[in-house]
């Protein structure tokens, strides 16, 4: 059976917890392939909001078996907590399965993540220092504690004692900071995590491949964003891990032959968090009442996001690179009291126009967006389940954003609920 790929176009937030918790009424499987408790899935059911960081957004249907995939970083501790937070609302959470080669982010990440970016200062990336880059370097350089380490107290241990020494020879040297005693992180995720989230670490490619082979179909959600993917993004102002489709197959341990669709969810505008360029970012009232009127601020950090107008040619790109078969175009409500909405069709620099990304950073900087202006339809679209219903100016919006693209709306989302969708093309 195919699995479909969730992916954030742009540099994340676009509502991909949204959507992946609706598509998930139709799945079997829910893994997360990448990143770590830097996201934040927002999900409204019922007028109840869920706010998820590590565990799928699928977790709320009893017949889903979420799984966190071997390309995640995990803090078992904020893990546990996001565990006792969806129990407090009633979520029966013992069908999470969590991959045994995943990474965990250990105590010194975190405090590694803030203290390089302090170091950086003008210059830092605003990450949300949950030490999310210091946990993948480690696992590049093979230095890394993994999942299954929990369940051995003896290797943890080992591995512990020899990473600390080097941590600590850096927090003393470079930082002027004191050491990390390796008993006390050793005593809270062994003796503290390890016993609870044990019997839901396991072999994450065998349960993907199992249901794969049973028939089953496995939604592949993807945290970050296209332009935060560590390859592709606006370096070094990314994430450190592969958000793009093709990290879902390296992060959930599957060829690229079974991934049958790949949904990207496009903001109706543009939001980032942290620094890096943008180049239709509003600094005006207009990006203000974005801001107001969209709740643009982080999930996760509270942090006020950077907005600005939807760009055409950042989507283009995310097309090229996740191979999107459909977009899903969430928060069209935000627009429902604007009297013009602009689109970023192309970029300008001196005299030059780009219709697809410039390869060149410096470019990207520089560039001025071309704009096509929309007539705004001035009523509220939140109820609207259908197409037919939608008024003539968003429809025109959203039929020029097809054809700047290149690929078909599939859904639109028209307010935060489950049910605040219509589809545009069926
Ligand atoms: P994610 O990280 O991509 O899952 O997105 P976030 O949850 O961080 O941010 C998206 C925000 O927009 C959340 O607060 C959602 O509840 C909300 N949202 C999602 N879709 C829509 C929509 O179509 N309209 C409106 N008004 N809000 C939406
Ligand atoms: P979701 O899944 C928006 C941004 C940070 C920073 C950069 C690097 O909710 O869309 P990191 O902590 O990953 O090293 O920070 O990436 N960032 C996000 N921005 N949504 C996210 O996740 C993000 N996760 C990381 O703000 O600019
Ligand atoms: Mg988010």
């Amino acid at each position: 059976m195919p699995a479909t790929v969730v992916v954030g176009t742009q540099w994340g937030d676009e509502g991909k917890g949204k959507f992946t918790d609706l598509f998930a009424r139709d799945q079997h499987l829910v893994v997360r392939y990448q990143g770590g408790h830097n996201a934040g899935h927002t999900l409204v059911v019922d007028g109840v909001s869920f706010k998820l960081q590590l565990v799928p957004s699928g977790i709320l249907y009893p017949h889903i078996t979420p799984v966190i995939g071997n390309g995640v970083v995990v803090d078992p501790r904020v893990l546990i907590s996001e565990l006792d937070m969806l129990e407090s609302k009633g979520v029966d959470t013992s069908k999470l399965r969590i991959s045994g080669n995943a990474h965990l982010i250990l105590p010194y990440h975190q405090e590694l993540d803030k203290l390089t970016e302090r170091r950086l200062g003008k210059n830092k990336v605003g990450t949300t220092k949950r030490g999310i880059g210091p946990a993948y370097a480690d696992k590049a350089a093979r230095v890394g504690l993994r999942v299954q380490d929990l369940l051995d107290p003896k290797i943890f241990r080992q591995k512990l004692d020899v990473v600390l020494k080097e941590k600590n020879a850096i927090f003393a040297k470079v930082f002027n900071q004191l050491p990390l005693d390796a008993d006390v992180i050793a005593d809270e995720y062994l003796n503290l995590c390890a016993p609870r989230l044990a019997p839901m670490i396991g072999d994450s490619v065998g349960i993907v491949h199992d249901a794969l082979e049973a028939g089953e179909s496995v939604l592949l959600e993807g945290a970050q964003a296209t332009f935060l993917d560590l390859d592709h993004g606006t370096y070094p102002f990314v994430t450190s891990s592969n958000p793009i489709a093709g990290g879902a197959c390296v992060g959930a341990g599957i060829g690229p032959r079974y991934i049958d669709s790949v949904v990207g969810i496009a903001k109706a505008y543009v939001t980032r968090v942290g620094a890096g360029p943008f180049p239709t970012e509003l600094t005006d009232e207009i990006g203000d009442a974005l801001i107001d009127i969209g709740h643009e601020y982080g999930t996760n950090t509270g942090r006020r996001r950077r907005t600005g107008w939807l760009d055409a040619v950042m989507l283009r790109h995310s097309v090229r690179l996740n191979s999107l078969s459909e977009l899903a175009v969430t928060k069209l409500d935000v627009f429902d009291t604007f009297d013009t909405i602009k689109m970023c069709v192309a970029y300008e620099l001196d005299g030059e126009i780009f219709t697809q990304l410039p390869y060149h950073q410096s470019v990207v900087h520089h560039v001025t967006p071309v704009y096509e202006e929309f007539p705004g339809w001035k009523c509220d679209i939140s109820g609207i389940t259908t197409r037919e219903e939608l008024p003539a100016e968003a429809l025109a919006y959203l039929v020029a954003l097809e054809a700047q693209v290149g690929v078909p709306i599939g859904l639109v989302g028209v307010g935060p609920g489950r049910e605040q969708y219509l589809r545009f093309n069926v």
